[in-house]
């Protein structure tokens, strides 16, 4: 663990979105290590995070990083075995506890005026039943996909009272 990076993505998964997988001034986190392996013919998967840990409880302490990236599961009802479980991950019975935990951890780890970037695919649930589990609303919001049900969302850390 580097404590000079600047940048936490606390559910890396196969780090799919990032443009330099390998990038130095960012900490990858995922609760899973998948090695590289073929899952289907021609479709590879790894997830090899820096740090193995609980978005709901993160090793770091307060104030650490500018700018934080929160890409949870999004889907409750997926096939044990598929592919896109293996991928994405998927949502417990309680997911609106661990929702509200990861959005309370990635604002602690925050440094003041941090940045914090939300996405949400509201396949099975709308993006209006998560939005009340973050302890702060969202500056703006981009919708994206074929369907347009992808969310990228921005936050900002608020200022501290007093
Ligand atoms: C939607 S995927 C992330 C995809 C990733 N952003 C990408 O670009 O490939 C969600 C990830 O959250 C991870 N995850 C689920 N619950 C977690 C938890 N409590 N703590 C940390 N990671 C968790 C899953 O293992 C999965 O890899």
């Amino acid at each position: 663990m580097n404590e000079k990076k600047r940048v936490l993505d606390v559910a890396c998964g196969s780090k799919m979105f990032w443009f330099d997988k390998n990038n130095s001034d960012v900490e990858f986190c995922d609760n899973r290590q998948v090695p590289y392996h073929e899952f289907y013919p021609n479709r590879y998967i790894e997830i090899k995070p820096d740090t193995v840990c609980d978005f709901t409880k993160l090793p770091f302490e307060d104030k650490t990083y500018k700018l934080v990236v929160f890409d949870p599961p999004h889907l409750e009802r997926v096939g044990d075995n598929s592919w896109t479980k293996l991928k994405y991950g998927r949502l417990g019975g309680d997911w609106r506890v661990t929702i509200r935990k990861g959005f309370s951890e990635c604002f602690r780890v925050l440094d003041d005026d941090g940045v914090l970037i939300f996405k949400w695919s509201e396949i099975q649930i709308p993006l209006r039943e998560i939005l009340p589990l973050s302890p702060f609303p969202p500056l703006f919001g981009h919708r994206s996909g074929k369907n347009m049900n992808t969310h990228w969302l921005c936050f900002m850390k608020p200022k501290a009272e007093g």
